[in-house]
């Protein structure tokens, strides 16, 4: 295959870990043409030969993609590029990157525990991440590029990242380091997974002027840059800072928010217009969060927790990033008030009844669990005893819950239940009629709104069909009495 594609003049790109970004990543860079049509790039995907790796390599060589995704480009694309210009493979064979002019590393790198919050405690797991950087090291060839894409704790690409690659470089008998730069992956899953990789700004930054360049240049074949141009920061420290802060910019505007949550219910307030009249100030506050049911995914529940470690190894200690941690804390906790509502609205004690959990993934149309607020939020309801039916339309297996049934569908479900709790925005949810949310022979039904799902013409219908509501950051459902009994 590399023969095939170098005699046409292809080079070979290698990307490392076909998960949530990878398995993107790699048919974007296949899709790359030259001038006169052709393929740019040969992309051998790799992945580990345990674990998930088997899955996903083996349904890259069908033709589709091992991530569900609501962007059906993603399938496309990857089935063009593998059934059709026969440019992308997968393969778990680490000599593949001994192939490659650019390894790009989409691998993992976690911390250890995401509810160990406090400056000190925050533990990285940094051995799937160095393993997976040493096999790189060991294969590459020396006038290689490699860009890491994967989120780093500010200062690993100097600390964790090259150290390694000169030891086996070493090992090798080979001088100096290879060519390495760092550019975060901003891909956002959902409608425009494969856009958010293409038609996306991105900023980079080398180890040295030449691994910037080539690293310019490699981004530049992929990314739409003329509409999103490319920016070169400082160092690869500024580049992996930029990753950390835009996440914990996030996470904090989310955290925000739910202390105002809290103040609009007991103030009989709809946060939901008070924040849309805020919006209105473009350019300072047009980003503001919205009231939630939580906060989830694999990056806004760990990236301020890898800029503590970050502080605390690599750069002297004794900086405690309060305000970055406290978010995480409070996104963590967030699902318990819509367990407090759920509470409220069955009476004050949920022993013996039966709920509708409707959603498990962190985002609409989406179908990824990790670190889903849904989570603590079933173990809390069935530690106190309730029932709990739990419904996604787009996840057939909870991963992180393997015991746990899903219903696809929701509506009979919710006919067996005393309440549900509408927690992810799916469209699914947002189509479930007054009808099929409201009767339930011999129970007083009640809905709890994490997400602002049911809007108030329908709240108004639904009381009237006799239904408890409640909503978080709905203040003014409260005020009009909506949590008891309609008369
Ligand atoms: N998921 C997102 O939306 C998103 C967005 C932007 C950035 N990121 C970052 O990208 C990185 C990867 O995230 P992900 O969601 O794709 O993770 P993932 O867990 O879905 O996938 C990682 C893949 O890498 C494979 N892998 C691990 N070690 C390997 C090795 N040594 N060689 C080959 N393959 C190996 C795993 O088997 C797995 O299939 C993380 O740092 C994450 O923070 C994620």
């Amino acid at each position: 295959l590399e023969r095939h594609w170098r005699s046409r003049g292809a080079e070979v790109v290698a990307v490392q870990g076909l998960g949530f970004v990878g398995a993107a990543v790699a048919p974007a860079i296949a899709a790359s043409r030259r001038a006169d049509g052709s393929p740019r790039y040969l992309v051998l995907g790799l992945d580990l030969p345990s674990g998930p790796g088997p899955e996903r390599i083996a349904a890259i060589n069908r033709g589709s993609a091992p991530i569900g995704s609501s962007d059906p480009e993603l399938d496309r694309l990857t089935a063009q590029a593998v059934l059709e210009a026969g440019n992308l493979a997968a393969t778990h064979l680490e000599m593949a990157l001994g192939l490659a002019d650019y390894i790009v590393v989409d691998i993992p790198l976690d911390v250890a525990d995401r509810t160990r919050t406090r400056p000190g405690q925050v533990e990285v797991d940094q051995a799937g991440m160095v393993a997976g950087i040493r096999t790189v090291g060991r294969n590459m060839k020396p006038e290689a590029l490699v860009l890491v894409e994967t989120t780093l704790p500010l200062g690993a690409c100097r600390e964790m990242i090259r150290p390694v690659l000169e030891e086996e470089f070493a090992a090798r008998g080979l001088a100096g380091g290879p060519k390495l730069a760092y550019a975060a992956e901003r891909v956002m899953p959902g409608p425009d997974y494969v856009e958010s990789i293409r038609s996306f700004w991105r900023c980079y930054a080398g180890t040295d002027p030449a691994s910037a360049e080539m690293a310019e240049e490699f981004l530049s074949s992929f990314i739409d840059t003329e509409r999103f141009p490319l920016r070169r920061l400082g160092s690869p420290a500024a580049a992996e800072m930029g990753k950390l802060l835009e996440n914990s910019y996030r996470a904090m505007n989310i955290a925000f928010i739910q202390e105002w949550t809290l103040l609009a219910e007991r103030a009989g307030v709809n946060l939901f217009e008070v924040v849309e009249g805020i919006r209105q100030r473009r350019g300072t506050h047009d980003n503001m969060r919205l009231p939630g049911f939580g906060v989830g995914g694999y990056c806004l529940t760990k990236d301020g927790l890898l800029a503590q470690w970050a502080a605390d190894r690599y750069y002297g200690g004794g900086l405690d990033m309060d305000l970055t941690l406290k978010a995480l804390e409070v996104n963590y906790h967030m699902p318990l008030h819509t367990l407090e509502l759920t509470r409220e609205l069955a009476g004050g004690e949920l022993a013996g009844k039966t709920i509708t959990l409707c959603g498990v993934s962190y985002l609409p149309g989406v179908p990824d669990t990790r670190n889903s607020p849904s989570e603590l939020f079933l173990d809390r309801l069935e530690g106190e005893g309730a029932k709990v039916l739990v419904c996604d339309p787009l996840v057939g297996r909870w991963q992180e819950k393997p015991g746990v049934r899903v219903h696809g569908q929701a509506k009979e479900c919710i006919r067996r239940s005393d309440g549900v709790v509408l927690a992810v925005p799916h469209r699914q949810y947002l189509e479930l009629t007054v009808a099929e949310l409201a009767p339930r022979p011999g129970r007083q039904p009640f809905v709890v709104d994490a997400q602002n799902m049911v809007d108030d013409q329908k709240a108004e219908d639904l009381r009237r069909a006799g239904c408890r509501l409640a909503g978080v950051g709905k203040g003014h459902w409260r005020g009009r009495g909506y949590q008891w009994p309609a008369a």
